[in-house]
């Protein structure tokens, strides 16, 4: 399989080469105490994440509020874990540079919110970012079709998007089985990430499915000790057979 990423949308650009190689744990900081930040991304660092999954939600694409670029750069300061920006979010196009001024690698737009994607994606890599586009649970996979050459990553949600601890659904692992194939088949190197209802239950069927980055938000925080639930769901990732 190739290395290069995105050919079709200009050179690797600086956040594709933060990407952690092999499969990777991102907690979501959506489900942390947020009046204690730093610490809990000491925690899941100290556990094994290979990288760290921020959720900005505007009230309109979803029926929440999260975070702006001023958390991120705030995150930014006291972390180089790889940032990985989920924009959930009308207009993306509009906060692009803002988030990766803010310290963003990785940004992901909604393909239902954007009706030129390519310049969106474009966009986002000459800014320096890895591109990621992000489907909805309904929205089918063939309308990857196109834009998969151009992108480093497809961030493929589980869950409607707008809150954490939220429950799986199942269908989710044959879209991962099947961007897996499309990505193969073109002999391209983009990352497939997972989102939502995440945990030791879900991890190993999208794992085998072929997904590598994954998204878990209360399976890390909603418990006493990010760190060691961190470390439980890492080492799912390499289990025995596959290790070396
Ligand atoms: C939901 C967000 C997720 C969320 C996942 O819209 O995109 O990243 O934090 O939370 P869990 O892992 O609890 O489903
Ligand atoms: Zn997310």
């Amino acid at each position: 399989m190739s290395e290069a990423s995105g050919l079709g949308a200009g050179p690797t650009p600086r956040g594709a080469a933060a990407l952690p190689r092999g499969a990777a744990l991102a907690p979501s900081l959506l489900s942390a105490d947020f009046a204690r930040l730093g610490e809990e991304i000491a925690a899941v660092r100290d556990g094994g994440a290979g990288l760290l999954h921020l959720d900005v939600m505007d009230g309109h694409f979803v029926p929440n509020l999260t975070i702006g670029p001023p958390v991120v750069a705030s995150v930014r300061r006291v972390t180089d874990l790889p940032l990985d920006v989920h924009l959930m979010i009308e207009q993306p196009d509009r906060y692009i540079e803002r988030f990766v001024e803010a310290g963003a690698d990785m940004i992901s737009v909604h393909q239902e919110t954007v009706p030129h994607l390519h310049r969106t994606i474009a966009l986002i890599r000459q800014l320096g970012a890895a591109a990621g586009v992000a489907l909805n649970p309904a929205t089918p996979v063939g309308t990857l079709e196109a834009i998969l050459p151009d992108l480093d990553f497809v961030l493929l949600m589980s869950v409607n998007p707008g809150f954490g601890g939220q429950r799986f659904i199942p269908s989710s692992i044959g879209k991962v089985r099947a961007v897996r194939r499309m990505v193969q088949e073109r002999g391209l190197a983009t990352r497939i990430e997972v989102d939502g209802g995440i945990g030791a239950e879900t991890l190993p069927a999208l794992l085998e499915a072929g997904a590598d980055l994954f998204v878990a938000g209360s399976a890390v925080y909603d418990g006493r000790d990010p760190r060691a639930r961190t470390a439980a769901l890492v080492a799912l990732l390499s289990p025995p057979g596959r290790r070396g």
